[in-house]
């Protein structure tokens, strides 16, 4: 099925609702989310612990189907999860057994591409993401922020419509969550992607998108939308930064 009634748009969603159903039991947790997603847009969905975020990504992803509605990935119906959906999670499931750049080739491989294209992929985002001199280490071998660096870069190897990202530095120390923020803004700078960012952190959501989708507490919908147009890099303490956190941490629900 073909949806052409928003120009631009990458990624979307018309009326998603999802519902988990056991046998006694029956919860919402999505509840009606229409989001329309244009080519190198940065935008972070913004909501209370516990709203439904991961399970709205999860929709957008395909990796679960929608009790309602439909998702739209460059004007065609999602029906299953797929390489032109890159996703990078909290705790970046890296192949223990793979040395980085096997890692980051794997995708391409998988793809289907000759050794040397995938070779120079690889390469190409190891360097992006500042891992260059990296390439023979194990994942145990690297820090929690390293990992996620390589996260980012197998994301981006397999050349993705667009970027999802569920709180990727939610389990990083304050000091390398800052320092990772920088590095995906830097990266992102330099090649642009669709991106859509899962986080409950403002600061870190203030500092990264084009566009803060702000949503209520479970189940989730759309409270409402903010322009963000602070040039980058962004200073945490810049007054306008300082006035939108306060503006956005009062309209937000509070968590239950
Ligand atoms: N597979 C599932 N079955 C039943 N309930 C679920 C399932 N996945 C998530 N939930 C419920 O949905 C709510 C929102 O979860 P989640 O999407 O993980 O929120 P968030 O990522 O915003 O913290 C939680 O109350 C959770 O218990
Ligand atoms: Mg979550």
């Amino acid at each position: 099925m073909e949806h052409k009634g928003i120009v631009d748009e990458v990624l979307g969603c018309r009326g998603i609702k999802k519902t988990f159903t056991t046998k006694n039991t029956s919860k919402e947790v999505v509840g009606g989310v229409d989001l329309s997603v244009k080519k190198n847009e940065f935008v972070v969905l913004f909501g209370p612990g516990q709203c439904g975020k991961t399970t709205l990504i999860d929709l957008l992803a395909g990796l679960t189907m929608p009790t309602e509605g439909e998702v739209f990935l460059g004007g065609k119906k999602v029906s299953r999860p797929g390489p032109d959906r890159g996703v990078v999670y909290q705790k970046t499931a890296l192949f223990p057994w793979l040395t980085v750049e096997e890692n980051v080739k794997y995708g391409p491989k998988v793809r289907g591409l000759g050794r040397e294209e995938c070779q120079r992929i690889a390469a190409h985002y190891i360097e992006l993401v500042g891992l260059a001199g990296f390439e023979k280490e194990f994942p145990i071998k690297l820090s929690g922020g390293m990992k996620q660096r390589v996260g980012i870069a197998r994301a981006y190897a397999n050349e993705p419509q667009v970027l999802l990202m569920d709180e990727p530095f939610g389990h990083l120390d304050a000091q390398t969550r800052y320092v990772m923020e920088a590095e995906l803004m830097a990266i992102w700078e330099k090649e642009k992607r669709t991106v859509i960012f899962v986080t409950n952190n403002i600061e870190e959501a203030l500092y990264l998108a084009d566009r803060i989708v702000l949503l209520t507490n479970c189940p989730t919908t759309i409270k409402t939308e903010y322009i963000i147009d602070m040039p980058r890099p962004r200073d945490y303490v810049d007054p306008e930064f300082l006035r939108l956190r306060q503006e956005i941490t009062d309209t937000m629900d509070k968590s239950m």
